[in-house]
């Protein structure tokens, strides 16, 4: 038996399995828990990232991101029982990590704008600037503009609820699109198994696979 997974790796994958799963169940439960949960994804994903260019070797993009050509290869000959075993990510698998990656931090920052356009969290003051140009535009309006009644609520809030809209699409869209990545992970890592005659799912609690 030999060490693969490192002890960041193992941490990163089954505390994110966690957290996405208790950021989604308490979407609609409770924003404190859904927003604390979601803020934790991002900064396991901003330190895996990193881990990437300095971590273990098996950890490190290098190490696992292949052509696009290599991992159409792997799939093609997973059928068969033909595709080559790898110690770390097959070369399918790395562009998976490299989209999962990718889609969770979409769907943490899609989440953070639609905090913010509730005016709440980080990008709050960031996103103010969307605020202070409808009230420059408000600022060269007409008298007679001016003078109707609940004139300036209005176009406030509909410029707000846009923006809301656009950024609650855009969160939704994304989760959705991590929940398809997820599923085809995990029939991936099932797959693997199968055709290496290998338990993967025990390697990444482990951290060991057989050397050959
Ligand atoms: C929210 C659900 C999940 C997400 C977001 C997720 C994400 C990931 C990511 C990003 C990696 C790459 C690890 C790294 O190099 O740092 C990975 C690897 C892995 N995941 Fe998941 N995962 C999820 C659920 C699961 C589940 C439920 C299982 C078990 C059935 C699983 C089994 C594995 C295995 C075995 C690997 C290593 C694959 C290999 O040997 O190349 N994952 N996962
Ligand atoms: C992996 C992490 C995340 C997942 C899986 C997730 C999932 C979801 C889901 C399923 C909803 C319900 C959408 C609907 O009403 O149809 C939602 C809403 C929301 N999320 Fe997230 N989210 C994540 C991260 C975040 C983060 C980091 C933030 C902000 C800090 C955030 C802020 C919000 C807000 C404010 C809503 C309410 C939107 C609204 O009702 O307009 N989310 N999220």
């Amino acid at each position: 038996m030999i060490k693969v997974w490192d002890r960041f790796v193992r941490f990163f994958h089954w505390s994110l399995v966690l957290l996405i799963v208790t950021a989604y169940v308490s979407a609609e439960r409770s924003e404190t828990l859904h927003v604390w949960a979601g803020h934790a994804v991002l900064i396991l994903i901003v330190m895996r990232v990193v881990w990437g260019f300095i971590g273990a070797p098996h950890a490190r993009f290098c190490s696992f991101v292949t052509s696009p050509l290599a991992a159409l290869a792997y799939l093609k000959a997973l059928p068969a029982r033909r595709a080559p075993r790898t110690l770390g990510h097959n070369p399918a698998g790395g562009w998976m990590v490299l989209a999962l990656l990718a889609v969770i931090a979409l769907t943490t920052l899609t989440g953070l704008a639609n905090y913010a356009a509730e005016g709440k969290g980080v990008l709050a003051a960031v996103m103010a600037p969307t605020a202070v140009s409808v009230t420059d535009s408000r600022a060269g309006s007409t008298p007679e503009h001016d003078h109707l009644p609940g004139a300036h609520e209005t176009d406030h809030d509909e410029h707000d609820d846009d923006d809301d809209a656009v950024w609650h699409e855009l969160h939704e869209l994304m989760v959705n699109l991590m929940l398809m990545l997820v599923a085809v992970h995990i029939a991936g890592v099932l797959a693997s198994s199968w055709d290496h005659r290998e338990n993967l799912v025990r390697a990444m609690v482990t951290g060991t696979k057989r050397e050959r």
